[in-house]
């Protein structure tokens, strides 16, 4: 198969950053689907991994955690699908990624991609809609619908206009009864926030809490920190109600002082979406259940694909370009490759 893969650590600018190579293709586990990669999203996981690479390790590596495609083959215990079915998945980082023609992903972390999407809007969707489905519903610990009908909790999504906050902002304002407060520091994410459904949106970049207040929140019932975890920690340990939750996604080089949530007895936990399958935990199956019923709320019309940027066909020169895209800091919504095969 072919795969556009990682080999030596290069510079992004290098024109062998990334090489496109062949690989001998993959065969399934017992609960393995392979999947014919038909497009591919770029997350910050991506340059992670990327930045990440050891000087001295030249194996190839395929990175890429966000696709959709098409079943060719099965495991000998797989249930959920067949050859032909049009699915769409995150996957898991310690296996081989989607920039490749062929991919191995466990079937209880894949689902059905929505029928109403393309292959390309729909790659946009699984890594962000799995990491915002959980922070608001696992580790937030709300029950989709719970709070359907009350407007009085208010939930602040802090990096509202990024991959996961653009999904995050749907999936509070469509199956909660959040208030629903975004932040952008820009006038075209605050623009964008606003068409993904957030009731109120305020700016990050300054004293948010006061802002919070102006706007008639001096505090706030949940937080869920889409960028800077220790930047923002001081104002979220001064900004939530007491007894209030926290989640965040955004590993930090300094520990957060957890005594600053100590008084107001605040709850914080981390969200880390690839948890599940790096643990194969017994509950793995949730995620292919969240990506269905994502999948069901886009036909039904209730979220839109968050795809703002089609980068063209996967190469070593769109990806390359895709991952500078991203690690700029300043995507709205998702970029999206499709594949020549
Ligand atoms: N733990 C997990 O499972 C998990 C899953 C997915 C992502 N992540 C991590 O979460 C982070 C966000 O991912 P993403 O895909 O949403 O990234 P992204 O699309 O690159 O996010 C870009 C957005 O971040 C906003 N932003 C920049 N600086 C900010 C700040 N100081 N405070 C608040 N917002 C800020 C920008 O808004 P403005 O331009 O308006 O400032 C921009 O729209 C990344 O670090 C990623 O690696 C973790």
């Amino acid at each position: 198969m072919k795969a556009v893969v990682l080999t030596r650590k290069l510079p992004l600018d290098h024109p062998e950053c990334f090489e496109l190579i062949e690989l001998p293709a993959p065969v399934p586990g017992p609960r393995d689907v392979l999947v014919r990669v038909k497009a591919v999203a770029v997350n910050p996981v991506d340059y992670k991994q990327r930045q990440a690479r050891k000087e001295d390790d030249h194996a190839p590596r395929i990175l890429g955690w966000d696709a959709a495609g098409i079943v060719e083959a099965t495991g000998s215990d797989v249930t959920l699908f067949r050859p032909g079915d049009e699915v769409y998945y995150a996957g898991d980082v310690t296996r081989p990624g989607c920039n490749a023609e062929l991919q191995l992903v466990d079937e209880r972390i894949a689902a059905r991609k929505p029928e109403s999407l393309g292959f390309a809007e729909a790659a946009a969707l699984p890594l962000t809609a799995i990491t915002a489905w959980e922070c608001l519903f696992d580790r937030l610990g709300h029950n989709a619908g719970d709070l359907v009908g009350t407007k009085d909790k208010s939930l602040l999504l802090l990096g509202g206009a990024g991959g996961v906050g653009s999904i995050a902002i749907q999936l509070a304002a469509v199956l909660t009864g959040f208030t629903v407060i975004a932040t952008a520091s820009r006038p075209e994410s605050a623009e964008w926030c606003r068409k993904m459904g957030a009731h109120h949106v305020i700016d990050h970049s300054g004293d948010w809490p006061a802002e919070l207040a102006k706007l008639g929140f001096p505090s706030v019932d949940a937080i869920a920190c889409f960028s800077d975890t220790t930047g923002h920690w001081a104002a979220m340990a001064k900004a939530i109600v007491p007894q209030g939750k926290i989640t965040a996604i955004v590993e930090s080089p300094e520990i957060p002082d957890i005594g600053l949530l100590k008084a107001k007895s605040v709850t914080f936990a981390w969200e880390f979406m690839f948890t599940r399958a790096m643990f194969e935990t017994p509950d793995m199956i949730e995620q292919h259940e969240l990506l269905k019923e994502v999948a069901n709320l886009v036909d039904a019309g209730r979220l839109v694909t968050t795809m703002t940027r089609h980068g063209g066909t996967l190469s070593p020169a769109t990806l390359a370009t895709a991952h500078r895209e991203q690690e700029a800091g300043r995507m709205i919504g998702k970029q999206v490759l499709e594949t020549a095969w």
